[in-house]
């Protein structure tokens, strides 16, 4: 675990996310209350990533995995998925050098297919540029839908029994996390910005016990102290998973 410097300092490292996921909302209302295009939200919102991954990097957590579109942002005007491409292009040639310093691996969820050829080739090599990097485990969710995630899963599941090398029995929870699009420890935490309290179809499967953090901010806002609080208030969060913890004897009912 890296030095957590003064922001988190009190904070033991067992107390801190291995897994952080985060749903990035209010680029949009973050232009529109300073009188700027909704573009203007998505350009400091790309800005607020480099932030908060080098800072996730430096506290060692292991993954961070980024809502940044969803199989459902396909439905916005075309204009703005067109700049929302060309943004992740540049995005991701642009932050290779940060990726290399921090030692952060990119990795990528979702209907990647659907992406246009530019910015697949740009995300396929960056993937590919930091596949090495021994670091924190970023994790960008694009085009992605929980839903669709299950289906694409239930769909290669469904195929494997057709082919008869599974049979219905063999699927329990552990084989259907391994077949979605990229298994492994389940968030920790979940951080959602600019207030909205919903999951907008993310990691649906994953999230079953995940701990929950909503802040006002919308996502150009949330700095590193942003972080810090929502990390804060996950420190002091009592995972129990259904069971009882610390819980007296007598205290256990029938
Ligand atoms: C989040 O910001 C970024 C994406 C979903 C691509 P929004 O664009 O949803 O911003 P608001 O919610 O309209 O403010
Ligand atoms: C969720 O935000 C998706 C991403 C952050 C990429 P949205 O802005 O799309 O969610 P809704 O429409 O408010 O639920
Ligand atoms: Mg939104």
């Amino acid at each position: 675990m890296s030095d957590r410097g003064s922001g988190l300092a009190d904070i033991p490292a067992d107390k801190l996310p291995r897994h952080l996921a985060i749903i990035m909302d209010g680029n949009g209302r973050w232009a529109q209350q300073r009188g700027l295009l909704r573009t203007s939200g998505h350009d400091a919102g790309a800005k607020t990533i480099r932030t908060v991954t080098t800072e996730c990097a430096r506290l060692g957590l292991e993954q961070l995995t980024l809502y940044a579109f969803s199989h459902e942002n396909w439905k916005r005007p075309q204009r703005e998925i067109d700049y929302l491409m060309r943004l992740l292009k540049r995005f991701l040639i642009g932050e290779r050098p940060t990726l290399a310093e921090n030692d952060v691996r990119l990795t990528a969820i979702g209907r990647l297919d659907s992406l246009p050829d530019a910015a697949r080739a740009a995300l396929d090599e960056t993937i590919a540029l930091s596949a090495d990097n021994g670091g924190l485990n970023l994790c960008l969710a694009l085009s992605y839908g929980a839903r669709a995630e299950l289906v694409d899963a239930f769909r290669v599941l469904g195929t494997r029994i057709a082919a008869g090398e599974l049979a219905p029995e063999d699927i329990d929870e552990a084989l259907i996390s391994a077949s979605l699009y990229q298994p492994g420890r389940d968030p920790d935490l979940l951080v959602r910005t600019a207030g909205e309290m919903r999951v907008s179809n993310f990691l649906l499967w994953q999230i079953s016990y995940t701990e929950l953090h909503v802040t006002d901010a919308c996502w150009p806002d949330f700095d590193v102290a942003e972080l810090h609080a929502a990390l804060r208030a996950y420190a002091t969060r009592t995972r129990k998973y259904g069971g009882l913890v610390d819980a007296p004897r007598d205290a256990v009912g029938p």
